[in-house]
């Protein structure tokens, strides 16, 4: 299968890498951050076109108060510290999530990431905080409303397309691959819409031990996989003459 377009990280574990060592869970907020830079740097490098992280859920709120500080004090330092870089290295930032309950001073540097990196033509580096799918669907659906209730919209001509339009992912290709670390096996509200045909990858590692080298072993394991989409098998529908003749030639024990 051809190499993803988009490779979505739900970054999951810092907090127990951090508590298996003794350290404060703090420490492996700070830890992730490397491994967030590492395969940033990694992707735009190979040329990928779309990485997303995902950094801050908005149920995460719920944590305890100083936790929540210091995901927010790591946000503000890794754009104040790493922005100028990425953009030397043409990547185009984008953030999706709620804007309006966050501080003036964050999301003062949220527009500065974005306006400073607009005509980028490198990787699209996409930071998920505060975000939820929830929380983002019902934002489209009442501003679709809203567009009906004055009149501008006929719900006859609401659409998947026109859906997808009004998320903070519009314009963007839907993730090809979602990687998980730290064993979980679930969403956590991570892009539900944007998920519907991904391809997932859930890794025993913590965040803070994800490497390069893990990153393109996930590439490599969605490149093995069979994307039907609703479809059929690839080979089985036998639609054009090689196909049929390596199936056939498969069948046969004969390498094609
Ligand atoms: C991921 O690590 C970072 C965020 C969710 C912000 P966690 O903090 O969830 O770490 P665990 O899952 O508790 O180990
Ligand atoms: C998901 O991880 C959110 C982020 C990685 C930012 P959580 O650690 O918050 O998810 P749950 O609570 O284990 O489902
Ligand atoms: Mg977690």
């Amino acid at each position: 299968m051809s190499d993803p377009r988009h490779i979505a990280i739900i970054m999951d574990g810092n907090g127990r890498w951090a508590t298996a060592r003794g350290l404060p869970r703090s420490a492996g907020h700070r830890a992730g951050v490397e491994s967030l830079r590492a395969i940033v740097h990694h992707a735009g490098v190979t040329g990928l076109e779309y990485l997303t992280f995902f950094a801050f859920s908005s149920e995460n709120w719920s944590r305890p108060d100083g936790e929540v500080r210091e995901l927010l004090a790591l946000l503000k330092m890794f754009i104040r510290r790493d922005l100028a870089d990425l953009h030397r290295k043409n990547v185009h930032i984008s953030v999706i999530g709620e804007r309006d309950n966050l501080s003036a001073d964050v999301r003062g540097l949220l527009v500065e990431a974005e306006s400073l990196t607009r005509g980028n033509t490198g990787l699209n580096l996409v930071i998920a905080f505060n975000y939820g799918a929830r929380d983002e669907i019902t934002r489209a659906v009442r501003s679709l409303a809203a567009d009906v209730a004055a009149g501008r919209l006929d719900p006859q001509s609401i659409s998947a397309d026109l859906i997808s339009a009004n998320l903070d992912t519009s314009g963007m290709p839907d993730p090809d691959l979602i990687i998980r670390t730290s064993g979980e096996m679930r969403l956590s509200n991570f892009l539900l819409w944007q998920a519907a045909y991904a391809e997932f990858l859930f890794v025993p590692c913590p965040w803070p031990d994800f490497t390069p080298e893990l990153f393109e072993e996930a590439i490599a394991t969605y490149r093995n996989r069979e994307r039907r989409f609703g479809g059929v098998e690839a080979r089985a529908s036998c639609h054009d003459k090689s196909q049929a003749l390596s199936v056939a030639a498969a069948s046969d024990g004969v390498a094609s």
